[in-house]
């Protein structure tokens, strides 16, 4: 059987269990096919998304000083690896023996950002890998010498829920060689609101764009009849769960098939596609150490918007 097919299956379950549930949810792993990969870019680019901005200026600063920190040779392996700009900031730094391994579940993107790097970094050998980073897998094998930095950029551990940002670091720190490095960038709570909603629902629409694609995509690969007009993007900020939640509100009363099930919405019931958690520093300490990881440095730009952790495990 294919990967594709057990892929399939994979994410059919996961959305019929979804709907079924009485607070209608899926995923947000789903929503990262071809076409929601290169709108997230898009999103990147976004003024009103401050964390790519915040964390490349932060990353230019951090990287020569991990690169000074590091042996001659490197291994970088990132998680979710989707967009190239950040290891790019991080490469330019690396300037000795750099073996980069990008860890995607969008096979597409994570090939497309390989070979646009080789080009320009002829320098490092690459070994693309396409996987779901949440789900126990194993790393290439690095050579002896090699020493190992984790990469988990864009505060994508806050679209895990504790216990899975929990697991993910835990994993990493057992994948990883025990003098393995981990630089996690992860977004800071902040006391604005606007700020925070506009990041997720832009005034272009790219964010509801991107939200809404994840229905073309259940119809076009779960046999589904979604009317993508008749639902409508929605994030707020949850003040309570310091987390922007994210929802696909239905407009009307409605049902939708999705292969052998029909589902019945509501007017205003949401389907949850994503939440964004965002983090206080003691947070950060909680979690990082939680997982056996301790925040050896840690830089914060100047509207204390964005963090960048370099972790070393606790030995
Ligand atoms: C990938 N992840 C960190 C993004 C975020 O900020 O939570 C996903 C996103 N969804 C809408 N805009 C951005």
């Amino acid at each position: 059987m294919s990967t594709k097919a057990i892929i399939d299956r994979q994410f059919y379950a996961d959305v019929v269990g979804g709907l079924s549930s009485p607070n209608k949810t899926i995923p947000s792993k789903y929503l990262y096919d071809e076409a929601g990969s290169a709108l997230f870019e898009r999103i990147c680019e976004l003024d009103e998304y401050y964390i790519t901005r915040s964390e490349l200026s932060l990353l230019e600063t951090c990287a020569p000083h991990i690169a000074d920190d590091m042996a001659d040779k490197v291994q970088i392996i990132e998680f979710g690896s989707g967009s190239d700009l950040k290891i790019r900031t991080l490469l330019r730094a690396f300037t000795g023996n750099v073996t980069y391994v990008p860890i995607d579940i969008c096979a597409e993107a994570v090939q497309q950002s390989a070979d646009a790097l080789s080009k320009d970094f002829p320098h490092v050998h690459i070994i693309p890998v396409t996987n779901d980073f949440t789900q126990p897998f194993t790393l290439p094998p690095s050579s002896d010498d090699a020493e190992q930095l984790g990469f988990f950029p864009g505060s994508t551990i806050g679209n895990l829920n504790e216990k899975e940002g929990q697991r993910f670091l835990h994993q990493a720190a057992e994948n990883l060689d025990d003098d393995a490095s981990f630089l996690l960038g992860m977004d800071l709570q902040k006391d604005d609101t606007h700020r925070l909603e506009k990041a997720y629902d832009d005034s272009e629409g790219v964010t509801a764009q991107f939200s809404l694609n994840l229905l073309t995509r259940i119809n076009r690969e779960l046999a589904a009849d979604f009317d993508v007009s008749r639902f409508r993007h929605r994030a707020r900020w949850n003040e309570k769960r310091g987390a922007v939640e994210i929802y696909l509100v239905s407009l009307q009363a409605q049902k939708v098939r999705v292969g052998d099930h029909v589902f019945d919405f509501a007017e205003g019931e949401g389907i949850h596609t994503e939440t964004s958690r965002k983090y206080t520093l003691e947070q950060i300490e909680e979690l990082t150490t939680s997982a056996g990881w301790i925040v050896k440095k840690r830089w914060i730009d100047d509207k204390t918007l964005f963090s960048v952790n370099y972790l070393e495990r606790v030995t």
